[in-house]
């Protein structure tokens, strides 16, 4: 088709030119490039203009690992194995399954967030990327009774996403707000096999995002506290067991008695540890940079004081994560504006 195409303007430009000169000779080979380049689905010049598939999908290790460490606050664990997972399955020229990350924690603690910084290293559009696919249980599987209609859906969706792309990211955000059932339908895709159908889903990556073993998580961070040791020093094994076998048996994980985990096909449960009141600081800091401002100490503490933290007696860990930081730091930059105004 596309050759076709070219052919045709090869063919008809020169008959309409009389004369056989150079310079028309040159015109004509000049339209024929530029046609190739026009329907050639990933040539240079289409490239610059329209977002094109990065079919190879290598992440650059050392850029993502940069961007975590700069961005994403109080998460080794988080890092860690994300990092891990990556460079196995981006390294691996044929990976027999798609890479497949459950991501678990207490509210604002950056699931989405490292979820978007991940996305953007496979597409630089990241979440706006046409490659990109985000859903939102809540939104776009709202009705218990529909849960037949959204599976098909959602096998359509996928299979016509990664026909045009192989290595498309997805991500499913609230999955403990997901019907028991429907990521069942999604199955077939994540297992071990060649072709479905005709199509390989083994570069694509799928992400769950939940709150579903966010309380295990908490717990257990806040023993690693009350016994005096380090955060920092709470590692993966303690962790990972509690998380596969709580988001099993959580009739509200959106994975529940899921033949996913059954079949042992989330490659990683990722947990995500809550957050203490020094890095909601730094997220403030974070955010006071991005929005071109110096930063200033006594806003961050201000801000960081007005957050609300459990538990209830010791008041460690940010109820809401760092989430709310963006709505608090707006009611700031309005007084700091009105400071200003007040003194000019
Ligand atoms: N660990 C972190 N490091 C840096 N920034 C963070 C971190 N956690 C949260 N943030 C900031 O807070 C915002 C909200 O976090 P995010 O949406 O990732 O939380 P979440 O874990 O998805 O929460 P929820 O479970 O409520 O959806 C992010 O956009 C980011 O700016
Ligand atoms: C794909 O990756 C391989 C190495 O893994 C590299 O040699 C090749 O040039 C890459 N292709 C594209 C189109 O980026
Ligand atoms: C990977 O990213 C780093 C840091 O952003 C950059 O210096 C390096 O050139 C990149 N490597 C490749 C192969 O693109
Ligand atoms: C890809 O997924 C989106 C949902 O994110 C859907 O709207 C779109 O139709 C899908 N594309 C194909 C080709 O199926
Ligand atoms: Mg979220």
């Amino acid at each position: 088709m596309k050759l076709l195409k070219a052919a045709v303007i090869f063919v008809l430009v020169p008959t309409l030119t009389p004369a056989f000169d150079p310079l028309s000779v040159s015109v004509v080979a000049g339209s024929a490039v530029m046609a190739w380049h026009l329907f050639s689905s990933d040539s240079w010049l289409r490239c610059r203009f329209q977002e094109c598939c990065n079919k190879n999908a290598t992440v650059n290790f050392t850029a993502l690992k940069a961007q975590l460490d700069n961005r994403l606050f109080g998460q080794h664990l988080a890092k860690d194995v994300v990092l891990k997972a990556v460079l196995g399955f981006s390294n691996n020229p044929s990976p027999k399954k798609p890479l497949i990350l459950s991501l678990h924690g207490w509210a604002g603690t950056g699931k989405n967030f490292l979820s978007q910084i991940l996305a953007e290293q496979v597409h630089p559009a990241g979440l706006r990327s046409k490659f990109v696919h985000l859903f939102l249980a809540t939104l776009h599987f709202p009705h218990q009774d529909q849960v037949k209609l959204y599976k098909e859906q959602l096998q359509n969706w996928i299979r016509g996403n990664v026909s045009a792309c192989p290595s498309s990211v997805f991500i499913f955000d609230e999955m403990d707000k997901m019907h028991p059932g429907v990521i069942d339908a999604i199955k077939p895709f994540l297992d071990y096999y060649e072709e479905v159908d005709g199509v390989s889903y083994r570069k694509a990556i799928f992400i769950f995002l939940s709150n579903a073993g966010g309380d295990l998580i908490n717990k257990a961070a806040f023993d690693f506290w009350s016994s005096g040791k380090r955060r920092e020093d709470i590692q993966l094994k303690d962790l990972e067991p509690l998380l596969s076998v709580g988001v099993f048996n959580n009739k509200n994980s959106g994975l529940w008695h899921s033949s996913i985990i059954d079949r042992n096909l989330i490659d990683y449960f990722v947990p995500f540890l809550p957050l203490e009141q020094r890095h909601v600081k730094m997220c403030v800091r974070a955010e006071m940079t991005a929005r071109g401002y110096a930063v200033d100490e006594k806003i961050v503490q201000a801000v960081a004081d007005e957050m609300t933290y459990f538990p209830k007696e010791q008041k460690i860990y940010s109820d809401k994560g760092c989430k709310t930081v963006q709505a608090k730091l707006d009611i700031h930059e309005d007084f700091v504006m009105r400071d200003m105004k007040a003194r000019a």
